[in-house]
């Protein structure tokens, strides 16, 4: 084993070192993800069905789960270098304030403007949309990431940008708006006026702080309705966890480098995007029976698809528009209460997360927002950095397993996802440092109404 001093603060990649190939963890599943349904016969979805909404290329990879590696384009690759690779950080200051016998690293994804991972896929999503010869695309975000990162990647690639905006995150980062709008975006409140189905939600639940599930069919119609349009998704897609194994690809290479294995993986999951990226390339070596891992998924106690949904066919969105997947879901109808974690509060997961952990190959566990905004606050003062409430989800759980390690004497190595910055969740920390915030937990009869709205498919 390497010897603590060898290991520097942070470990980078140098650029020849950098992956050129996304990893597609499909491919080395038993039980592959159930395939995308279309709602209106059942059938799985078809390239061309799916092509109706999404670009070409990317629908090829949602649908391939045999293709192991992807190599990544020289555009996205160049594009990559401005940011990446992100620094694999060992919490050394961290460990010594927890006093921990765990060695801590995290993988810092809040360094380039978008503040977060979603850039990883952004980019990826924006160049196969301009290859098609599209004029533009459309979107939906909770927290903002996801829209200011494809705002980023259109301006850079010259493609036309709508954003629909989950509403109360619109009101609440005015700031984050208008970023979106620097770069060129187009951003609506969601669920709005400008759709049938907006104005349908709006009707049905008047007041709503809406949801991504709302603003996802808002998206979708939008870019239905528009020539040379399609939809593009942050999160949730076989595609996105393609696209996002870059994370986990330098987490590897960055620990292999100094001979670490890892004990146990952490990331928050809102759609599964990021905890499917970081987790990517370990679960395939899990799978593939060469090592063991634990990995750990983090929710919010108000919001929690894994740990208190079913595995059940659902629609991705409030509207349903888009095709059913089968996922660990609260069932679409669930608007979450106006939890802090925006990024967090989808009622579904990706499906290939959702199949791993059905078939017990990762844990989950549900916490609460004030013990999240609690470790988000001391790693701030001790670390440095002012994380993303999405991402204290992981530090919270991360600090959890080090002090276990410190009762037992065990020296784990943890590794966590830090998916992003929380400079635009000043709001969310004013009310935690007002002791104004709350935790909701929603009961057995709310979650049953999301349940009963489940579609019959099986
Ligand atoms: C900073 C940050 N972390 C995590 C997430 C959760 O998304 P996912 O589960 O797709 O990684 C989001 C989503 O908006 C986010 O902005």
């Amino acid at each position: 084993m390497t010897d603590k001093k060898q290991i520097p603060y942070k470990i980078y990649l140098e650029e020849n070192e950098m992956p050129k190939q996304w990893y597609n963890v499909r491919a080395d599943m038993k039980n592959k993800p159930a395939p995308l349904l279309n709602p209106g016969t059942l059938q799985p979805m078809t390239a061309d069905e799916l092509g109706v909404v999404f670009c070409e290329e990317l629908v090829k990879q949602e649908l391939d789960d045999t293709t192991a590696y992807f190599d990544i384009p020289q555009e996205i690759l160049d594009f990559y270098k401005m940011y990446r690779p992100s620094p694999l950080v060992r919490a050394y200051c961290l460990e010594k304030a927890l006093d921990t016998p765990a060695k801590i690293y995290y993988k810092f994804e809040g360094n380039n403007t978008s503040g977060s991972h979603k850039l990883n896929s952004a980019i990826a999503q924006a160049y196969y949309a301009k290859q098609q010869g599209l004029k533009g695309v459309t979107t939906e975000t909770g927290a903002g990431q996801w829209g200011t990162a494809l705002s980023m990647a259109c301006a850079y690639l010259g493609l036309d940008c709508k954003v629909y905006m989950v509403k109360c995150s619109y009101e609440q980062k005015p700031f984050r708006r208008e970023v979106m709008r620097t770069y060129g975006a187009n951003v609506t409140p969601s669920p709005s006026e400008t759709t049938n189905v907006g104005r349908k939600i709006l009707a049905e639940h008047p007041g709503t702080t809406g949801s991504l599930g709302c603003a996802i069919s808002e998206a979708v119609e939008d870019a239905t309705s528009h020539e040379g349009y399609r939809y593009v998704l942050g999160s949730v897609l076989n595609q996105v966890l393609l696209h996002q194994s870059i994370i986990g690809l330098e987490t590897k290479a960055a620990l292999d480098k100094y001979n670490i294995q890892p004990d146990i993986i952490i990331g928050c999951a809102g759609g599964g995007s990021n905890l499917g990226g970081l987790i990517s390339p370990f679960m395939g070596e899990k799978l593939r029976g060469e090592k063991d891992y634990r990995f750990i998924a983090v929710e919010p106690a108000s919001c929690p698809s894994f740990t208190r949904g079913k595995f059940a066919y659902d629609f991705c969105d409030t509207g349903m528009v888009c095709p059913l997947a089968k996922m660990y879901t609260l069932g679409s109808g669930f608007i979450p209460s106006a939890n802090h974690a925006g990024g967090l509060r989808y009622h579904g997961m990706s499906s290939t997360l959702s199949q791993l952990y059905h078939d017990h190959l990762m844990e989950a566990i549900s916490v609460e927002q004030t013990s999240v905004f609690e470790a988000a606050t001391k790693f701030a003062r001790i670390e440095g950095i002012l994380p993303a409430p999405e991402s204290s989800h992981a530090i919270k759980v991360a600090i959890d397993e080090a002090m276990k390690c410190k009762e037992t004497g065990e020296e784990k190595t943890i590794v966590f996802g830090l998916t992003g910055t929380g400079y635009f969740d000043l709001v969310a920390y004013e009310k935690f440092n007002n002791g104004e915030m709350s935790d909701y937990i929603p009961t057995d009869e709310e979650l049953a109404a999301g349940f009963a709205g489940l579609p019959k498919v099986e």
